[in-house]
């Protein structure tokens, strides 16, 4: 079984190709950064004329990298939501148009459900049901990954998502964009410890998560300590925060195989050590992608389009475009 996945509900454009056995065939990516950089974040307008310019020419390359023709694909699976929606339909058409061309079945994808389901991707072992943290920079969910289609929500942030919470604080600190990977090198050379920063709701007994306060408290804190030093105290604020909801959602994880983390913010290595520190000390098994299949592409939505129609699961081609769509 081959899939052709495509990706631009954000600012990445991206087509991959991936097979049933797990196999990237072809992986492509054309960020926008430098178009979007002057303006210090994502300009939709900008982000959906670029999409349109990078799309077709990224499916052709990825079909030669693969040596395939677009009629050996057995189905055409596209990023449907949520995100920008110049970008998601962007996407959506040119796959529904691939797929109508060849006679293929179109597998409208879930942007969270590529992310859910990418650690099965890197990893065959890892088996349902898990807790997932869904880190990124729209999102900032747990959920109980139960199978294909069967996501259960135990938290999620009622404010920021904690990408967000790193792209302002790089702003503010004037670390350019992305801001993610900018916070994380300085923090690298900065004192955790130096800067007294809120963790909002630690220890609370509701289950989910806020980031605004922090975001608040970096902001006003800017000027008095050096960048380095507040860059590595926010980022283990955002750590303790996120390991600690994610400790209350794991007693509420029944039957979990492993502690999973996915999305952009998983590419952070501060993250993923105390995550992995905490499944250890619960006795699960931790599971991360590897980086590339951590911030946005189109392996994992071709992936998750391979597990949608290994169960059955096609899409008509009048499926709408959807900014928002809870998973
Ligand atoms: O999953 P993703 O590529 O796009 C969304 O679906 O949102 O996530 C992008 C987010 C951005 O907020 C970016 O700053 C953050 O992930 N990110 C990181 C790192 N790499 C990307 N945050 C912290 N540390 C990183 N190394
Ligand atoms: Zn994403």
């Amino acid at each position: 079984m081959l899939i052709l996945g495509l990706e631009s509900s954000c600012d990445e454009t991206a087509a991959a190709i991936v097979s049933g056995e797990r196999q990237v065939l072809a992986h492509r990516l054309a960020g926008q950064e430098s178009e979007h950089r002057p303006y210090g974040g994502v300009v939709p307008e900008i982000a959906a004329r670029a999409h349109v310019e990078a799309l077709e020419p990224l499916v052709e390359a990825a079909l030669a990298d693969a040596g395939l023709r677009l009629a050996d694909v057995d189905a055409v699976a596209a990023t449907a939501g949520p995100g920008l929606i110049g970008g998601v339909m962007v996407g959506l058409v040119t796959g529904k148009a691939l797929a109508h061309a060849v006679g293929k079945p179109l597998v409208a994808v879930n942007h969270l459900e590529g992310h859910a389901l990418s650690p099965r991707l890197s990893d065959p072992d890892l088996a349902f049901p898990y807790l997932l943290l869904l880190v990124s920079g729209g999102h900032c969910q747990l959920l109980l990954v139960e199978g294909v289609g069967r996501y259960r929500r135990l938290a999620t942030t009622i404010d920021d998502a904690a990408g967000e919470a790193f792209d302002k604080t790089a702003k503010l600190l004037g670390l350019g964009f992305p801001g993610g990977p900018a916070v994380e090198r300085a923090a690298l050379a900065g004192n955790p410890r130096a800067v007294p920063l809120p963790r909002p709701l630690l220890r609370s007994p509701e289950p989910h998560f806020s980031f605004a306060g922090l975001k608040a408290a970096v902001a006003r804190v800017v000027g008095d300590y050096p960048p380095e030093d507040i860059a590595a105290s926010f980022q283990a604020a955002v750590v303790d925060c996120l390991i600690d909801r994610t400790r209350r959602a794991l007693a509420r994880a029944e039957g979990a195989t492993a502690l999973v983390v996915a999305g952009g913010v998983a590419a952070n290595s501060a993250v993923r050590g105390a995550l992995s520190t905490l499944a250890a000390d619960h006795g699960l098994r931790f599971v991360a992608p590897p980086l590339w299949l951590c911030t946005d592409n189109a392996a994992m939505i071709a992936w998750a389009g391979a597990e949608r129609f290994a169960a059955g699961l096609t899409d008509p081609l009048d499926t709408p475009a959807r900014a928002r769509w809870p998973l």
